[in-house]
């Protein structure tokens, strides 16, 4: 028996049944998957028993890890092995964490529409995040049709971002929010090039490529690449292009990171555990590199 691909919205979100992904795949299955991955860029596998390890098995068929970037938790062992993000707002001793914990500030960043590693050079692919406990109200996350933002973006404002690099950085979106990066955690994440716009082989389609942490754009003015940046923001996610998942306990939900943006909702974090762990692939070379930009080198040296 073959996977089912149930579309929950026409052309983005599908759910897959019969898929149990704590055992490796028939040839069969995976290819229906994949398939599905670049037809929608949302994938939902309802009621998964998992460990870490098959979780962090299932992801390395899509490409290499992305290990996790997160500040310093005071040198505590992680909950969750290194391959795997540890999303949740639970401490390493299974917790909730504290309401001036360092690391809730920090997490309070997924709250803001983005892409998962548009800080890094080489961002992520393909992200998938196993819910292992929710909170019984908010918590939702929501994300962004960038191809279907692109398709409908008026005719200026392409002109505008086609073959243009924006610089991302963690230290930006996280400064949206008041929170600082320390010297030492913005040393090693300077900001980083990325196309603005992607043509993906893999679907024929075209996606505006945008995240909170970018907050520059080569060769413009910064309050004018501001500007800018909200307009495509503002555009990308209005709510014809966004599908909101609420959550099961047992979903892994799987997204497009080439070609989607996401954000959690709030919910009472200081309340209810919402155990939320995430397996992330790593993209296959620079963005400006796949569409054939070159960065300018005086904008790096103005950082
Ligand atoms: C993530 C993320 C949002 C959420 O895991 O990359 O942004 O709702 N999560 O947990
Ligand atoms: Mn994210």
């Amino acid at each position: 028996m073959t996977v089912e691909i149930w579309p929950v919205t026409e052309s983005f979100a599908a759910e897959v049944g019969d898929a149990d992904l704590s055992k490796p795949l028939s040839a069969a299955d995976w290819q229906a998957i994949e398939g599905a991955f670049h037809t929608y860029a949302v994938l939902i596998f309802p009621d998964q028993r998992m460990t870490q390890e098959q979780h962090v098995a299932f992801a390395k068929r899509f490409g290499p890890i992305d290990p996790s970037m997160i500040v310093d938790l005071d040198g505590v062992k992680p909950r969750v092995l290194t391959d795997i993000a540890d999303v949740s707002n639970l401490t390493p001793d299974g917790r909730i964490w504290n309401a001036d914990s360092r690391l809730r500030g920090f997490q309070a960043g997924n709250q803001l529409w983005h892409t998962d590693s548009s800080f890094k050079e080489v961002p992520a692919k393909a992200s998938l995040l196993f819910m292992r406990a929710i909170p019984p109200v908010g918590g939702q996350t929501e994300f962004a049709d960038m191809r279907a933002a692109w398709d409908a973006l008026p005719d200026d404002l392409k002109a505008q971002v086609e073959g243009r690099i924006a610089r991302h950085a963690i230290a930006y979106s996280r400064a949206r929010q008041g929170f600082e990066m320390s010297e030492e955690e913005n040393t090693a994440l300077p900001a980083v090039p990325q196309a603005m716009v992607r043509h993906h082989g893999y679907s024929g389609r075209t996606g505006l490529y945008l995240a909170s942490h970018a907050g520059r754009i080569d060769g413009m003015a910064d309050d004018a690449a501001a500007e800018l940046l909200q307009r495509l923001m503002d555009h990308a996610t209005r709510r014809r292009f966004v599908y909101s998942h609420r959550w099961r306990a047992g979903d892994l939900v799987m997204w497009d990171n080439r070609c989607t943006m996401h954000r959690g909702l709030p919910y009472n974090d200081l309340r209810w555990p919402r155990d939320a762990q995430r397996a992330t692939v790593l993209d296959v070379a620079p963005t400006w590199e796949q569409e054939g930009l070159t960065p300018d080198a005086m904008a790096v040296a103005a950082e």
